[in-house]
């Protein structure tokens, strides 16, 4: 079978692993296997099911620091980030296993007597689980325990420049009693995910990764007839900083949030609307702790910054940066493509970057960049500010820095987001609440929190009627309409 390889970015000729090329006869292979394992699965009691995914969470806690080297090799974070990365799947592990008991479904009382009403969750059946590289862990353990405890078997396609990090987490799962055949794993490039999105077997589909990708595998999807379909796509993420601000939170703020990941989060912050009153200090600031980020091998524990995934992926940054610059922004730092960093040459680098004097409809404000750029947008007042946050077509995570709560809470109301901060940055969301966003940024689903089982779901409402003789709702319990009397 032909095979594709996955490299280190800060070191393009290391190969980090070698995978098979699949195609239409191993997805079909794949579905058969899951949906032959899942009966047994759905078979098998919630509790038991959740223990099993508990034992997941053990196991890869275990494995923290051997996959979190993983996760630097293959997709370029910094080890302290890469260790986060299996850490959210660790917590997402052990919360979906509590809600093995709690959390399962409503009562309520039913407007007629000697009667009861109720839901329930069914398995969907064999799901579908296609995952970027950024968090090459926590987002296969996001889709992965939700889809397990919900009954389903799973199969996933992990994106082909982290194929080791998702083969070393299944492994971990496998290791840690989830049934043999239950979770099945397709490596390639898009054209698995698609012939997977479009497979009549599968009853689900859930995507991570860019709204391109997503609305082809979307579209995909539905051909075949109507299919759970749920997207988690960009976000150019704002952080607002009002005048009343305490200055040194927010530097901190916007350089774990814009540089964090090298930028390469969902979340990452894109935009920073800053006011007038304070912006300059304030960039002053920033470009001051940007310019001293060290760039390098992310195993090295002295690194700040990382490479970004691919050559391709720098070439693009770059290239976005300076047509930003092109448009009259102002180049306050970075911008450069870094292939010659010592010990790490040809590696992926480009330098922590920060643009001044962009104006809301400038493309470097509008459009996801998915790197290490900050574009810095200036505007007096706080109403105003909120609708440039809310211009664009995404809506997953925003923030605002200020002293004061009255403002703060008027922001909250009116951002339209999945996702807002007070006086933190727009990244490092927590999986008990959902995280997800409005308007191009996804379709509606949320992942994490107690809501994070019902894109791999059915509910199912049951009503048990014990009076003995037949009750019609909306009608015997009510006054007859006039004509009947
Ligand atoms: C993503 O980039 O797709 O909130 C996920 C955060 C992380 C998850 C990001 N917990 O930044």
């Amino acid at each position: 079978m032909t095979t594709f390889d996955s490299f280190n970015p800060a070191h393009p000729a290391e190969v980090v692993g070698t995978f098979p090329l699949h195609g239409a006869a191993e997805v079909d292979a794949a579905v058969a296997i899951a949906a032959d394992a899942q009966r047994a699965w759905a078979a098998t009691p919630v509790p038991a099911r959740a223990e099993i995914i508990g034992a997941c969470g053990v196991v890869l806690a275990e494995m923290k620091t051997e996959l979190a080297r993983l996760v630097a090799r293959e997709a370029g974070k910094v080890l302290v980030e890469a260790g986060g990365d299996v850490q959210e799947a660790v917590d997402m592990a052990l919360f979906v296993a509590g809600q093995g008991r709690a959390a399962f479904g409503e009562t309520v009382p039913s407007e007629l007597r000697d009667k009861l009403a109720w839901t329930t969750r069914q398995p969907i059946g064999v799901v579908g689980l296609i995952t970027p590289w950024n968090f090459p862990i926590a987002i296969p353990a996001w889709k992965v325990f939700p889809a397990l405890l919900a009954g389903n078997g799973v199969v996933l396609k992990p994106s082909e420049h982290a194929p080791a990090c998702a083969e070393a987490f299944a492994a971990a799962c496998i290791e840690a009693g989830v049934p043999h055949g239950l979770l099945q794993m397709i490596y390639g490039h898009a054209n698995p995910a698609t012939v997977l999105a479009v497979h009549p077997g599968v009853g689900a589909v859930s995507f991570t990764g860019s709204v391109r990708a997503g609305r082809a595998v979307a579209v995909a999807a539905m051909e075949n007839g109507p299919k759970v379909v749920s997207l988690e796509l960009g976000g150019k993420n704002a952080m607002i900083v009002a005048d009343d601000a305490d200055l040194e939170l927010a530097v901190d703020g916007a350089i774990f949030g814009a540089f964090g990941t090298a930028g390469q989060r969902c979340t990452s912050t894109s935009r920073l609307v800053a006011h007038p009153a304070i912006a300059d200090e304030l960039v002053a600031r920033i470009v001051e702790r940007a310019t001293a980020l060290r760039l390098g091998d992310p195993l090295d524990i002295t690194t700040d910054v990382g490479p970004v995934i691919t050559a391709a992926a720098a070439g693009r940054i770059v290239a976005a940066v300076e047509g930003a610059v092109e448009a009259g922004a102002g180049l306050a730092c970075g911008g450069h493509l870094r292939d010659d960093l010592a010990g790490c040459e040809r590696g992926a680098f480009v330098e922590p970057t920060v643009l001044t004097g962009v104006k809301p409809e400038d493309r470097i404000a509008r459009e996801e960049v998915f790197g290490p750029v900050l574009a810095v947008v200036e505007i007096d007042d706080l109403d105003e500010a909120i609708a440039v946050v809310n211009s664009v077509e995404y809506g997953l995570s925003a923030c605002i820095y200020t002293r004061d709560v009255n403002r703060a809470m008027h922001a909250v109301e009116r951002i339209d987001a999945g996702i807002v901060y007070v006086n933190a940055p727009t990244i490092g969301a927590e999986i008990s609440l959902p995280f997800g966003g409005t308007r191009h940024t996804g379709n509606g689903f949320r992942e994490a929190g107690r809501r994070g089982v019902e894109q791999f779901s059915q509910v199912k409402s049951v009503y048990l009627d014990y009076s003995g003789r037949l009750q019609r709702a909306q009608i015997d319990n009510r006054a007859p309409v006039a004509d009947e009397a």
